[in-house]
């Protein structure tokens, strides 16, 4: 790291309720993270992850896993019920964030990594689509939504035809020249109503400076 740059440190996710601990450590170990730790705690485990394993001893890239505490969890839950979400009566705003984000996994609060190489994108996505499918763990608890790189460049084009998770994809990145995978998951809880939270995992192609990274188009 370079002595006087700021990096990004941690972040801290949360699960609810405590059983779900494993089950959300599980999916953060399938997205490629280190855990580094785990530690036991009446009200869930205790969880710290590395985004990759160069950072095992450092205080950035590490991510915090820990149940819900109790004050947050009774706010969530007086949301709920003072909106009346499920019911017949649910307050309209509700519908309308949902709609938003079913358009749009990033249009709210969300997470995003950088991946080192298409590859290894491919094959974390390949892996959670397996364990979505045959993981009880993570059965009905994962939802994936891609996003291929805007078309004009012939050789990003040919790769991602060629690609057996963006070759079929029909939604387009915000810019050129990168992908993205979202992963929407009930196993972590945030957001406005504190119900899920979407992941990001993105690759940009190298050798260019306008990537979906580096530049939004309309
Ligand atoms: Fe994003």
């Amino acid at each position: 790291m370079a002595g006087n740059a700021t990096t990004m440190g941690h972040l801290a996710l949360h699960y609810s309720p405590a059983a779900e601990g494993p089950k959300a450590a599980k999916l953060l170990r399938l997205l490629g993270f280190s855990e580094t730790q785990m530690l036991p705690l009446p009200g869930g485990n205790f969880y710290r992850f590395v985004v990759n394993d160069s950072h095992h001893a450092a205080g950035d890239g590490v991510i915090y896993l820990s149940a819900v505490p109790q004050p947050q969890q009774n706010l969530v839950d007086a949301v709920h019920a003072a909106l009346k979400i499920g019911q017949a009566d649910q307050h309209p705003s509700v519908a309308g964030m949902r709609a938003m984000l079913e358009a749009d996994p990033e249009a709210s609060f969300h997470l995003g990594f950088l991946v080192p190489s298409l590859e290894r994108l491919e094959e974390i996505v390949l892996a959670l689509q397996e364990g979505a499918a045959n993981d009880p763990d993570l059965q009905d608890r994962v939802e994936l939504t891609f996003n291929r790189a805007r078309l004009g460049d012939t050789d990003v084009d040919g790769r991602l035809d060629a690609s057996p998770v963006f070759g079929s994809v029909t939604r387009y990145a915000y810019g050129r020249n990168g992908v993205q995978v979202f992963i929407k998951t009930d196993l972590l809880k945030s957001g406005a109503l504190g119900e899920n939270t979407v992941l990001e995992l993105d690759y940009v192609f190298p050798g260019t400076t306008s990537h979906i990274l580096s530049v939004v188009e309309l």
